[in-house]
């Protein structure tokens, strides 16, 4: 017999960091994956203003980055109705959650966490607790909404696979409490590269600015910065091993048009790399264009910006509070009445 239940949808979560505004390889590595993504999944989009502090965040700069990270989940065209799109810090069950599942994760584990090593090397002159035990607290976004899917960039798998360990544990001790969440690794062609060095990987906090493209760079800036990408001297626009100048801006291409290498290849036979990375950046400047009108449009309009996050914060708490009251309940905690 046929079974005609609904199967149950799949959830996925994922979080962004208020810190500064993206590049074009945030956009095309990440958030334009979670848009394809919310139509198919039930999902959940946080701006993560609590990771964000693991460094020190000027105030004013800091309020207004996450403000600006929010209307950017909108306008890359999440829709709020659909996703429960809500800054992290509205919803007080993650810095609970976090504090008890640091008491099941182990020092020798954190120790070993890559980014932590990276980042306290960043910041020796703040190598705080937060810094730390971030990964907790990852796994805490993640276990609350009880994901099965997480869309990260590869520097995060190691902090999934924390976060694997984590739910497998309590779920050991006690019952099985927390969905066990496996990453969702975007097609790899979505990794962009810096433009000026294209063995390194697209970054905002690169000291040389050309090096990047931003989101909400205007036109002529984009232009610009693809006209001085770094290529080579062969003069052709094919993909191939040890090319990577060439191969980013193919990459970069394809995502924003969806044309595959060999049609790419074939449509610029015999043209030079002038004319390639002219429409190299007419392609990256028309993906953008109406990412950054949303964005004007919602930045205008903060009240509507608070409304989205107040329901957000309300639709992620009644799933959040009821993971949190199970697991209190399973530690031994007094609930409140
Ligand atoms: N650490 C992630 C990053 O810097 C952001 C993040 C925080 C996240 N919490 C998360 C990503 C939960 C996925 C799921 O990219």
């Amino acid at each position: 017999m046929e079974n005609n239940a609904p199967e149950k949808r799949k959830r996925i979560l994922s979080c962004i960091q208020p810190s500064g505004i993206p590049t074009l390889g945030n956009y095309l590595g990440a958030l334009k994956n979670w848009k394809t993504l919310s139509e198919d999944f039930d999902s959940a989009f946080a701006v993560a203003d609590l990771h964000a502090i693991t460094v020190r965040q000027e105030p004013a700069k800091f309020r207004k980055q996450i403000t600006e990270v929010l209307a950017l989940l909108l306008a890359i065209g999440l829709d709020p109705e659909k996703s429960i799109v809500f800054i992290q810090s509205h919803v007080p069950a993650h810095s609970q959650l976090a504090w008890i599942l640091n008491c099941y994760t182990q020092f020798g584990e954190m120790s070993r966490m890559t980014q932590f090593k990276d980042k306290s090397k960043a910041h020796a002159d703040n190598v705080n607790v937060g810094l730390f035990s971030y990964p907790v607290l990852m796994a805490a976004d993640i276990l609350l909404y009880q994901a099965d899917l997480v869309p990260v960039g590869i520097d995060q798998k190691q902090h999934l696979e924390i976060a694997r360990d984590i739910a497998n544990r309590f779920n050991t001790i006690y019952s099985p409490t927390f969905t066990v969440p496996e990453p969702y690794i975007g097609k790899q062609g979505a990794k962009v590269m810096s433009l000026q060095d294209p063995t390194k990987k697209m970054s905002k906090s690169d000291p040389n600015p050309k090096s990047y493209v931003s989101v909400f760079d205007t036109p002529d800036v984009i232009v610009k910065k693809i006209k001085s990408a770094v290529t080579d001297c062969e003069g052709k626009v094919c993909y191939g091993e040890g090319r990577d100048g060439v191969n980013n801006l193919m990459s970069i291409y394809s995502c924003c048009t969806g044309l595959d290498y060999d049609r790419i290849a074939a449509d610029f036979e015999g043209k030079g790399y002038g004319e390639f990375k002219a429409a190299v950046a007419e392609a990256v400047v028309e993906e953008l264009r109406p990412v950054r009108e949303r964005f004007d449009r919602y930045m205008g309009d903060k009240a509507y910006l608070l409304d989205v996050a107040a329901k957000g914060a309300q639709r992620a708490s009644s799933i959040a509070d009821r993971t949190l009251n199970k697991v209190m309940k399973k530690v031994g905690f007094v609930l409140p009445k």
